[in-house]
């Protein structure tokens, strides 16, 4: 049987929230090593607090947005190192999507962040599945779903099992327009949208949930089809 190819976005968030996080990233690595031996996977690391820190920092100090996302990238990649750093992997980490892709192998799990400026690293996981012509991109978040509204201040925001990529798109369209961050960033969705990828998006924090989105198992989360 063909084997799979995987595409883990773990938001910073998910992988650094400053609470015993060597404790989470060594279960992580654990499960993610254990599936490999199953699916081929690529993981993108987000960049959490310390781009927060270093482009929050960067803007009092006048720095353009193209310097701002440089300084948000530096942080996707130590956090992609020290992610490697926990599972054996290589810690060279790939520049570019094409690179991640071309490293890929069945077994050989790649552990990347950022690439160039103006989009976020959701949107690197859609272009790396692009490359290497991946099943499906799993978004490990923060969330344990998608909701109709922040669920934490709409207590009737509704919770969606499935979505399709339109729907996902119409959503994050209404976030953003209040000026919120998305649950995926827009570029992402666009590219998932025309390369028909789907988009699991699931509570990254929950090991077991993550181990059923990477591989393909039912998950708790919601279900993002692009077919
Ligand atoms: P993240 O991917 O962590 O973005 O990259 P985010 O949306 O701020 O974080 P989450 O998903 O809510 O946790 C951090 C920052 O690094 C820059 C962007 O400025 C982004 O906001 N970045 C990242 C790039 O410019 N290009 C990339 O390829 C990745």
């Amino acid at each position: 049987m063909k084997r799979e190819k995987v595409v883990v976005s773990i938001g910073g968030s998910v992988l650094i929230p400053g609470k015993e996080d060597p404790v989470y990233i060594k279960k992580l690595a654990g499960m993610i090593k254990d599936a490999s031996q199953t699916v081929q996977i690529v993981v993108v690391c987000g960049g959490g607090r310390i781009a927060r820190y270093y482009t929050e920092t960067g803007a009092e100090l006048g720095g353009s947005t193209y310097q701002l996302d440089m300084l948000g990238i530096g942080a996707t990649r130590l956090n992609a190192q020290l992610l490697a750093i926990s599972m054996g992997a290589s810690e060279d980490i790939p520049a570019t999507a094409a690179e991640a892709a071309r490293r890929s192998a069945p077994g050989n799990i790649v552990v990347m962040g950022g690439t160039v400026p103006g989009h976020t690293t959701d949107a690197v996981a859609a272009m790396v599945a692009t490359e290497m012509n991946a099943d499906r991109v799993v978004n490990a978040t923060s969330v344990d779903a998608v909701y109709s509204n922040d669920p934490k201040k709409d207590l009737s925001a509704e919770r969606f099992s499935k979505l399709t990529i339109e729907e996902l798109g119409e959503l994050v369209y209404k976030e953003h327009g209040a000026g919120k961050s998305s649950v995926f960033d827009p570029l992402g969705i666009k590219i998932a949208m025309e390369e028909k990828i789907d988009i699991l998006i699931v509570d990254g924090r929950d090991i077991e949930e993550l181990r059923n989105a990477i591989l393909g198992n039912e998950i708790k989360g919601t279900y993002v089809s692009s077919r």
